[in-house]
């Protein structure tokens, strides 16, 4: 199985993007938590950030767009080049147009779920998208615990997309560590963000290589 680590700047240092983007080379993309402080209590950045940090940074862009109005802004993270942009099933009424509208573009379409959102009325879509994301704690904050109790989730996009023969992949969100990870890779989870447990260990670099070892066991 391939494993991708993607690590999340949130947890990285704001005022030093650029030598924290730097720190996680051998990482497979960037993760970029984009929060508006409507769709969740928090708040981040926009699209200028990102595009500097696009700019700078030696690996893709995964953005995942934490915000109510996903329809005025998700176009403009794709047009600025992020490899792939994930926004919310909650966030949108049309999310069949929008995906259709991010691969236009050229980037990756990705749907996100909350722990508390059932993944079932979105089974059927996946032939819409490139990744999935299950999100294993509740959007919002870096530090959390992870969520087993979704991870038959993950388990229900994988079954659904294997038999399909969808190439998809299927990302968790929050909570990844070391103690934590392979859980979610025997549920059939290929793509992992990783925020506290990449920036706030000493070697992000040695934290990546840890996370895609313990994936692959
Ligand atoms: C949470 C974000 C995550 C977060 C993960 O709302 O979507 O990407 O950065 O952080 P950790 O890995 O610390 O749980
Ligand atoms: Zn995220």
């Amino acid at each position: 199985m391939t494993v991708r680590i993607n690590p999340s700047i949130l947890s990285a240092d704001f005022v030093n993007m650029q030598t924290a983007v730097e720190a996680i080379a051998t990482a497979d993309a960037v993760h970029v938590d984009v929060m508006d402080n409507h769709f969740v209590p928090n708040l981040t950045f926009g699209p200028e950030m990102v595009r500097r940090v696009q700019a700078v940074s030696p690996v893709p862009l995964d953005v995942h767009l934490m915000i109510t109005d996903v329809d005025r802004w998700a176009p403009g993270y794709a047009e600025l080049g992020a490899f792939s942009v994930t926004f919310h099933a909650e966030a949108t009424d049309d999310p069949v147009g929008l995906a259709r509208l991010l691969r236009s573009i050229g980037s990756r379409a990705g749907l996100a779920v909350k722990p508390g959102t059932p993944i079932e009325p979105y089974l059927e879509l996946l032939p819409e998208f490139d990744q999935l994301l299950v999100m294993t704690v509740e959007p919002g904050f870096g530090g959390q615990s992870f969520m087993t109790e979704v991870l038959p989730k993950v388990s229900a996009v994988r079954s659904v997309a294997d038999t399909a023969g969808l190439d998809i992949w299927v990302q968790v969100d929050g909570g990844v560590a070391i103690d934590t990870i392979a859980q979610a890779a025997e549920a059939g989870a290929d793509t992992f963000v990783a925020g506290s447990s990449v920036f706030g260990a000493a070697d992000p670099g040695l934290a990546i290589a840890g996370l895609r070892a313990a994936a692959a066991t």
